[in-house]
């Protein structure tokens, strides 16, 4: 079984957030199950300055998109050596200091951007001859590949249609653009405007696309696959995501323990393991350090947050506690980048703080990993959250969160039970400030009695959400649609 996986991100090349991390990651589980994947990103400065290895595979390829044709250059990379990386070149497009944007917002022509991405991912499988049996794509940057797919087959006397499965990451992201831009790509008319079409609004809608044309739609666990068909957390799309509901699948993330396992982590000061935890001690030391904190937090808990700055992962509560918080004598480290309001919020909340609160603004993974390692207490008091991967992380790394009970972090975190000494974390359900603070303390009283303490940690610790479970759901899905498609192409 061959799968072409289409995406915006994927680590170790591009990331913003978690797709990064899925996309990266999912593929070399599916391997080991014997999937065949390949994977297309676009080629950004970032990948080109990372200097991975890479082979031209062709220099100019001619992509269909308006009125006329666009050209790519195609290039070869891979992950772990065995999955093929195809990046799509076209440096009007893609050589520039961001993924999405700059400081001042998102590029005014990534409709064309990841239009242009999409068709010539289709194109270039024809030239080098790919053949995929399936297309997976991620998000609304590819949620044209499936309308396209299916208007091509439309077209033609001669191909049978190649299925696709379409995941949604968050639907929050949908990638809304003028009307008058379909033409671009290449996409008639009617399109647009059949009532399961693209429209929204007056809009294109790119997730709506992604929804409508797949064979089957994914999200990226069981409890938001539920929370998106309801009005609270659709966000508009519940109407169209209740409609296909009998192909909507909640396929909880997973996470690849070779890239995050502190007995084996080479960006935090000293490694460790359920069995020897004085590493973690070590971490948190030299994190109180790293971030000027009282050295007196050695005694008391540090709490953590790392989090793109969105309205989605509740710093607006955060911000709302912060005073009954840090009087319950611990320590506060913040990372983040994201949305300027959010963070100019931030800097002037922590400004009174110091020595207790340490904020750093901007995207560092080797500084996230030293938090997760170094905290006692992770905190996502999301919004929502379509699974969540850092309380996966924390977990792992003896930390332990306190989660509001949405999407994925209901699904991975189990409140702890002092009783029957099991759960691994901290849950609240209503988004505000009290249920909030409430959790907090109760993990706070917990920390107080180090042995219960050193259960919650344990507990965590030997959580496994590695890939295999859901990498296996993913190949079943996979499987069932290409029987069927190829049953109706015959
Ligand atoms: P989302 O995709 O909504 O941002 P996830 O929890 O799925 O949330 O994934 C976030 C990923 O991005 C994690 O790997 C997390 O460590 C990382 N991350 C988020 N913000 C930062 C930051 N400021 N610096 C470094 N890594 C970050
Ligand atoms: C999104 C979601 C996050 C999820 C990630 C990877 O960015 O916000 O909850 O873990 O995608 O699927």
């Amino acid at each position: 079984m061959k799968v072409l996986f289409v995406s915006a991100e994927a680590t170790p090349f591009a990331k913003t957030g978690g797709l990064g991390d899925v996309v990266g990651s999912l593929p070399v589980a599916l391997r080991r199950l014997g999937v065949d994947v390949c994977l297309a990103l676009p080629f950004y400065r970032i990948i080109r300055e990372k200097n991975f290895g890479r082979r031209l595979l062709l220099d100019k390829l001619e992509v269909p998109f308006g009125n006329g044709k666009l050209a790519a250059r195609i290039w070869e990379t891979r992950i772990h050596k065995s999955i093929p990386v195809y990046l799509i070149e076209r440096d009007e497009m893609y050589d520039r200091s961001g993924i999405y944007g700059g400081p001042s917002g998102d590029y005014d022509d990534n409709f064309e951007r990841f239009a242009f991405f999409s068709r010539a991912v289709l194109s270039m499988a024809d030239t080098i001859g790919i053949s995929p049996d399936l297309i997976h794509c991620h998000d609304w940057h590819t949620g044209l590949l499936p309308a396209m797919l299916s208007e091509r087959f439309r077209d033609s006397k001669t191909q049978s249609r190649l299925p696709s499965v379409f995941t949604i990451h968050n639907v929050g992201y949908q990638g809304l653009f003028p009307a008058d831009k379909l033409s671009l790509a290449n996409l008639p008319r009617e399109v647009f405007y059949r009532p399961d079409g693209l429209e929204y609004y007056g809009k294109i809608c790119l997730l709506k696309a992604g929804i409508v044309y797949s064979d089957a739609v994914t999200t990226v666990s069981p409890t938001y696959a539920n929370e998106i068909q309801t009005p609270e957390y659709g966000m508009g799309m519940e109407g169209i995501l209740r409609y296909r509901r009998a192909s909507l699948f909640g396929i909880l993330n997973g996470v690849d323990y070779e890239l995050w396992n502190p007995a084996r982590d080479p960006e935090i000061p000293v490694q460790y393991s359920p069995g020897s935890m004085a590493g973690k001690k070590a971490c948190k030391r030299s994190l109180l350090k790293e971030m000027n904190l009282d050295p007196f937090l050695v005694k008391r808990p540090l709490l953590a947050m790392i989090s793109r700055l969105d309205a989605q992962k509740g710093l607006d509560l955060l911000l709302q506690v912060l005073d009954d918080l840090l009087a319950l004598d611990v320590g506060l480290v913040v990372l983040g980048s994201g949305d300027e309001g959010i963070e100019k919020n931030l800097k002037e909340a922590v400004r009174s703080h110091a020595g207790r609160v340490g904020l750093v603004i901007g995207f560092d993974e080797p500084l996230a990993r030293r938090i997760i390692a170094g905290a006692d207490i992770f905190l996502l008091p999301s919004r929502y959250e379509p699974c969540g991967l850092t309380q996966m992380y924390a977990l792992k790394y003896g930390t332990v969160p306190v989660v509001r009970a949405t999407g994925g972090l209901e699904d991975t975190v189990t409140a702890f039970d002092a009783e029957n000494q099991d759960g691994n974390g901290f849950k609240f359900g209503p988004y505000e400030p009290d249920a909030f603070l409430s959790a907090v303390s109760r993990a706070v009283e917990t920390f107080d009695r180090p042995l219960v303490w050193a259960r919650v940690i344990a507990n965590g610790m030997k959580e496994d959400f590695s890939w295999d479970r859901s990498a296996a759901q993913y190949r079943e899905l996979y499987q069932k649609i290409i029987g069927r498609s190829a049953s109706s192409n015959v």
